[in-house]
Formats: structure tokens, sequence, C-alpha cells
């Protein structure tokens, strides 16, 4: 099983799954890592870990659909079984989709259906929701729509500030992402 990360940003969950490949605690093969933004730090954790990196944006291409091409392309040429997003920023468009279904997972800060978009945490911080979570799901066309695979909550206190929320939830997301892709790939994925 070869499995790739797509980040855009910090790579903290990236490293999480880097780790429990380490740990075996997922089997197969983390086999790349892909970000859209060149000076992302998920390459330095990438770098740390011996992940082979590869970065272009869709700057680089004459269209978006071309970036998309050429983002499929590295996949295929790299015999890529499963996809895993972590803080990847941009939408899966229909032609990656076709090439990896039921393969591309998703992880977003925030019950689904509730707080969808950029600022999960906020958004539900903001509201004054008493609870809140971690959403995993496969990726479908939609924006963190896609058919649910594991939830997991957790409570805003009285105490919590911003940052102490995003502390729990990113807790919570170490935790449960490295177990979910250790399960589904185990189980295989169709
Ligand atoms: C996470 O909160 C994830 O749920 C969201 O983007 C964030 C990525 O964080 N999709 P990191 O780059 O893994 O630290």
């Amino acid at each position: 099983m070869k499995v790739a990360v797509l980040a855009s940003g910090n790579g903290s969950n990236f490293e999480a799954i880097a780790q429990a490949f380490v740990d075996q605690q997922i089997q197969g093969e983390l086999t790349l890592v892909f970000s859209d933004k060149k000076d992302a730090y998920v390459l330095e954790r990438a770098k740390k870990y011996q992940i082979p990196r590869f970065s272009f944006t869709p700057k680089d291409f004459a269209s978006k659909k071309q970036y998309e091409e050429a983002l499929r392309d590295l996949l295929l040429a790299n015999q890529i079984d499963f996809v895993v997003l972590a803080g990847y920023m941009r939408i899966i468009g229909k032609d990656l989709l076709a090439s990896f279904p039921n393969k591309i997972l998703n992880i977003h800060p925030s019950l689904l259906p509730s707080f969808p978009g950029l600022h999960g945490i906020k958004d539900a911080y903001n509201y004054g929701v008493k609870i809140t979570g971690i959403t995993i799901h496969f990726v479908d066309a939609g924006v963190d729509t896609g058919p649910i695979v594991a939830q997991a909550a957790v409570a805003i206190t009285e105490e919590d500030t911003l940052e102490s929320l995003e502390e729990k939830i990113h807790q919570l997301e170490h935790h449960w992402y490295p177990k979910v892709i250790a399960e589904i790939t185990q189980k295989g994925v169709n």
C-alpha cells in the first residue's frame, strides 16, 4: 500500500502520520509528500523523515486543469494507492477524484456538517457551541462533504481560549488520523 500525503502548511498531521509509519502503526509505505506551497513547513518535516518531497503550484501552469493533471500524473507515476489530505487547502478536481475513487481521505477540525470551510475551529469557538471536534471523511467534489469515516468530540469549557481549543483539536487529530488511516489501508481500499 503506497500512500501520498498532500499538505499546504505546517504539517503537524503529516508528522503524526509519518511517525505512525515509522512505528509501524500504519503498514505500507509513505511514498511521497506533495505541497502546493513551496515554502510550506511540511516540506521541512518531510526532509527530517526522508520522505520524497514534491512541490508545484497552479501558477507554474497555464491552467488549474494542467496543475491537477500534473498532480495526478505524479501520483500515478509513483503508483500511489491511497491519498491523505492533511491541511491541503485546495479543492480536489474531478479528474483527480476520478483517478482515486474512494481513495482520498481528509481531516476537518469540526464536527461536520457544522462549520465547514477554512476556519472550522474559530467558527465553532465564536458560535459558542459547547462541543466541537474533528471529522475524518472521504473526499468528494464538495467542500468538506463526502462520507464520514470517524468523528471525535471535545468539550469547549469556560476556561478555553481559541488557542487552547486549537491545541485540543490538534491533539485529537494527531491521535485519530493515524489510527483511521491504519484501519482503512489495512482493510484495503476499493
Ligand atoms: C488541521 O487542523 C486539519 O484539520 C485542517 O488543516 C489543519 C492542518 O494542520 N484540514 P497541520 O498542517 O497538519 O498542522
